[in-house]
């Protein structure tokens, strides 16, 4: 057996949006630099209108919309998701801004195999607005977590960490850029991490 044949299949992700999109680009840009070994197999939004969206379609990647509304329950719209990420072959789930609880339906048809952004040190401030609440905490470091996602919100395993200084005078749009530049840096790497664990 040559070592072209050893060589497992590239890896295929599913990035799931719900907006922007910047750390779908960061890991877009990751793969084509050669820093991130993977594919992305689908970028799935729950909005149609998601700019993120442009990304992928100007990288030539398969986009799909799955309005949540369309869906009698949450555990209907998640049982869509997972059969598109399915029939695609998607190993690894990167959720980059996704707006969404995901249900245990989910969660559980890729267990372990789910990893999401949060911008700040979890366990500090989970949840919503997460740069405000270290601002009124009165924190000095803050910073961005890459994690694995159980069924408990912004609680699973952590991936990576990076510490991002608060300054005098940030408001919460500055921290948020401030951090921002740092996920974009992390969330490739912390995707590499795994995979190179899954192999
Ligand atoms: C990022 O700050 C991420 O940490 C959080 O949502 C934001 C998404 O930004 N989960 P983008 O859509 O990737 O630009």
């Amino acid at each position: 057996m040559d070592a072209s044949q050893k060589r497992s299949p590239t890896p295929l992700l599913g990035v799931l949006i719900s907006g922007r999109g910047s750390n779908l680009k960061a890991i877009i840009d990751a793969i084509a630099a050669g820093r991130l070994d993977a594919s992305i197999g689908l970028v799935l939004s729950n909005k149609p209108d998601a700019p993120g969206l442009d990304h992928a379609r100007h990288a030539g990647i398969e986009t799909l919309v799955l309005s949540h509304k369309d869906f009698a329950s949450r555990e209907d719209f998640d049982r869509a998701m997972v059969k598109a990420l399915s029939d695609r072959q998607v190993s690894l789930v990167c959720l980059a801004g996704f707006m969404r609880l995901l249900s245990p339906v989910f969660v559980d048809a890729f267990s372990n195999r789910i990893l999401n952004i949060h911008p700040s040190l979890l366990p500090k401030y989970p949840g919503l607005h997460p740069q405000q609440q270290a601002l009124d905490d009165g924190a000095q470091v803050s910073g961005a977590t890459v994690h694995f996602v159980n069924n408990d919100l912004d609680a699973g395993p952590v991936i990576l960490q990076r510490e991002v200084p608060v300054l005098v005078g940030d408001t919460a749009q500055t921290l948020a850029a401030r951090i921002l530049d740092v996920e974009h840096r992390l969330y490739p790497e912390a995707v590499q991490l795994v995979l190179d664990r899954l192999r």
